[in-house]
């Protein structure tokens, strides 16, 4: 990434909230490994089922995540995603879509993998937002099973 690019991923890095727990160098090797990119409003970031190699932090903008079952699910700056197919090394779960221009930090998986590996702030920040998901999908089928047992 030219320095100029660097130093701005690096400054909108430090105001998300995913990555407050990172030193400043931690940080830099964050930014270091990832490019900005630009999605118009209305692209498929992500399509359900192709196979995945990038993963994505929202520096700007809006995006959907629309899964086969379940309500769309609305991202937004500081929020990552595109982790589950580079982990698992499946294809991709959902469609992401951006509803207005998106600007994202991206991250090929080999880079992705390896800050996984060497920064565990990074895996730790990834390991609890990917719980919290987790949490929240599973409330909805609990509250339902709550009403239907007597
Ligand atoms: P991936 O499967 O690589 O591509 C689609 C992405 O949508 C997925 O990674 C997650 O980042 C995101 N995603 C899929 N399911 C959910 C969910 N239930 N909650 C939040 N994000 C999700």
């Amino acid at each position: 990434m030219p320095t100029l690019e660097r130093t701005e991923a690096l400054s909108a890095l430090k105001g998300i909230p995913l990555f407050a727990g990172l030193t400043p160098q931690q940080l830099r090797r964050v930014a270091e490994a990832g490019r900005l990119k630009l999605f118009r409003a209305g692209a498929a970031i992500v399509r359900l089922g192709e196979p995945g190699d990038t993963f994505y932090v929202i520096l700007d903008g809006h995006a959907l995540v629309v899964r086969e079952a379940g309500r769309p699910l609305k991202l937004h700056a500081g929020d990552f995603f595109g982790e589950l197919a580079l982990i698992e090394n499946v294809p991709r779960s959902a469609d992401v879509i951006a509803t207005d221009d998106v600007t994202a930090l991206t991250i090929g998986h080999t880079a992705f993998k390896k800050l996984l590996r060497s920064e565990a702030a990074f895996t730790y920040a990834i390991l609890k937002t990917v719980i919290g998901r987790l949490r929240s999908d599973q409330r909805a089928p609990r509250w339902e099973l709550d009403n239907l047992v007597p």
